[in-house]
């Protein structure tokens, strides 16, 4: 199967999903969008309004300056994969509960190995706390660990982990915002030295 068959198949099964709570209160579930060949995927928390509605992430203010952001470094939404620890939205935008985070997990998990990508970008305390949590670390403060890079293993693969601030903490603090800037520019020389990398194997 090709990644592309891989992900629709993840996403059909998402699409029937009822493993928790969330599925009772969807207009659409959110797998995830962007490229299969991703070198960065960058993981959210959770669906909100907008997202609901058109079943798409990040679509919303806080994805607006997400983009920004990214165009800010040179990369485009087609280029990325976007997701979210969670695939539906929680009632009110409440915070995704443990269950519900574990429940979802397995979708997450088999995206990050279809796509394989260079550099894990965690946005936000839920999904930096899932992802570290799986390598050990208990985070307790995003700010303790933002714009650190991280080498984990996951099921048996080393990953790089880079968890960002979530944009929608930086939309109306300027100070937040400057800080997850600096974060984007970390993430474009990760990214360099990854596709440096890539050239040495020809040379
Ligand atoms: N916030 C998130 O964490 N994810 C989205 O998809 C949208 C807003």
């Amino acid at each position: 199967m090709s990644k592309e068959e891989e992900l629709s198949k993840i996403n059909e099964e998402i699409a029937k999903c009822t493993r928790c709570r969330l599925s009772l209160y969807r207009t659409k579930p959110v797998p995830g969008e962007g490229n299969p060949y991703a070198k960065v995927m960058f993981i959210g928390e959770a669906p909100g309004r907008f997202e609901d509605l058109q079943g798409r992430p990040f679509v919303g203010a806080a994805g607006k300056l997400l983009t920004e952001l990214l165009n800010g470094i040179g990369l485009s939404r087609e280029e990325v994969f976007i997701t979210n620890v969670v695939k539906c939205r929680p009632p009110n935008n409440r915070d995704p509960r443990e269950d519900e985070i574990k429940l979802c997990s397995s979708f997450l998990e088999r995206q990050i190995e279809i796509i394989d990508p260079d550099v894990i970008v965690t946005l936000g305390r839920h999904s930096t706390r899932y992802i570290l949590g799986r390598a050990g670390y208990k985070v307790d403060s995003i700010m303790r660990v933002r714009g650190r890079e991280f080498e984990i293993s996951l099921k048996g693969r080393r990953r790089k982990v880079l968890p960002m601030l979530h944009p929608a903490a930086a939309l109306y603090n300027p100070r937040l915002k400057n800080l997850l800037e600096e974060d984007f520019r970390k993430l474009r020389k990760m990214l360099s030295k990854s596709s440096r990398r890539t050239l040495d194997q020809y040379f």
